[in-house]
């Protein structure tokens, strides 16, 4: 950093000096000259790469990056002491400010005393630490949503598409017949999504009788292993299928048309949530009633910045849009979508 000052010191006193007497430039220290060696290394974690939304977000942080950082980054595997040691080698190498996609959100203060040894600043994202961790360290912060939000858009979905077909309720007993597939257990979104979406139901009048609740994981493959088991077992007495994230949509909607579905009469109501491109596709089709834009290039982008900002010794919302809540978090704005507004969500992914 100190050779980074003397540098753009140079460079400006040169730059003044050969405008003596002429006019002043108008950035005199713009650092085009400035050496590649000079971008800052970040540190960056993913709790999976094989996570289909994360995969997005990724994608958002590299972008980001580029010619700005140098991104040391780490597929965790779904395992924290994987985690944990990549965080170790990371730091080791030298790099200026960490953003963490936490396998565990419960493993926050374990990562917080390794930046803390270091006096690196970290920036978790997409797996909400507990705000007392987040607390506990002046050079930590959150980008991400709040939950909850996912969870009450998607029950308008399922709400308002469940008035508008009378069709649905196939026992005609007045309620939704529902399964729903859950994410991680613990994860806040999982936990947050499960409840709200249900409360959001019932709160437009609606009553409901769960049929299944398990956890996909986020999971296709899981997601359409459990749709598989659950059809033979409940067959058409299932009349909506809930999703706490799009992949496991996805796998619902090949469990279905494996059987029989969405071909002549025969249908089954699914909404998911992330709204990836692979789902977009479905709700074009008409095989998704709907899903919730969640937003991963503002939140790969978001935590990018902040961690650029960080690890140039800046406050983290320097020249950025964002703002921080009373929790320390960049809480990025979910959007229900359906036909009717997909190209909102079309702009999101590209
Ligand atoms: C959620 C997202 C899921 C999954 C999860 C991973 O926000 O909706 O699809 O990517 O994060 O933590
Ligand atoms: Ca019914």
């Amino acid at each position: 950093m100190k050779k980074f000052l003397v540098l753009v010191l140079a460079l400006a006193m040169v730059l003044s000096l050969a405008a003596c007497g002429a006019k002043p430039p108008a950035e005199p220290a713009a650092p085009a000259e400035e050496p590649a060696a000079e971008t800052p290394k970040i540190g960056v974690t993913i709790y999976k790469f094989d996570d289909n939304f994360m995969s997005f977000v990724r994608r958002a942080i590299e972008t980001g990056a580029k010619d700005k950082a140098e991104l040391v980054l780490n597929d965790s595997q779904n395992n924290q002491a994987t985690q944990n040691e990549q965080v170790d080698m990371m730091i080791s190498k030298g790099v200026k400010s960490l953003a963490i996609n936490l396998v565990d959100p419960q493993a926050a203060p374990t990562i917080i005393e390794k930046a803390k040894a270091a006096g690196l600043p970290v920036i978790f994202f997409n797996k909400e630490p507990d705000a007392a961790a987040l607390a506990s360290y002046d050079k930590a912060w959150y980008v991400g949503t709040t939950s909850s939000e996912s969870g009450v858009m998607q029950g308008k979905i399922v709400a308002d598409s469940w008035k508008a077909n009378a069709n649905w309720d196939k026992n005609g007993d007045g309620k939704i017949q529902y399964v729903l597939l859950k994410g991680e257990p613990g994860h806040p979104d999982a936990e947050a999504r499960t409840k709200f979406v249900i409360d959001e139901v019932k709160a437009a009048g609606i009553e409901v009788e769960e049929l299944e609740l398990q956890t996909g994981m986020w999971d296709s493959v899981k997601g359409k292993e459990l749709v598989d088991a659950w059809l033979a077992k409940h067959g058409d007495k299932i009349e909506y299928v809930i999703a706490n994230n799009d992949a496991m949509a996805l796998g619902a909607v090949s469990s279905l048309q494996a059987n029989g579905y969405f071909a002549g009469d025969k249908f089954m109501p699914v909404v998911g949530v992330d709204a990836i491109p692979d789902a977009l596709e479905q709700v074009k089709a008409g095989t998704m009633v709907g899903t919730v834009l969640n937003d991963a290039k503002n939140q790969g982008g978001a935590t990018l910045e902040l961690a650029l900002n960080a690890a140039n010794g800046k406050d983290p919302l320097e020249g950025t849009q964002w703002k921080l809540d009373d929790k320390k978090a960049v809480r990025v704005p979910y959007v229900g979508i359906t036909k009717d507004n997909l190209a909102i969500a079309e702009e999101a992914y590209k």
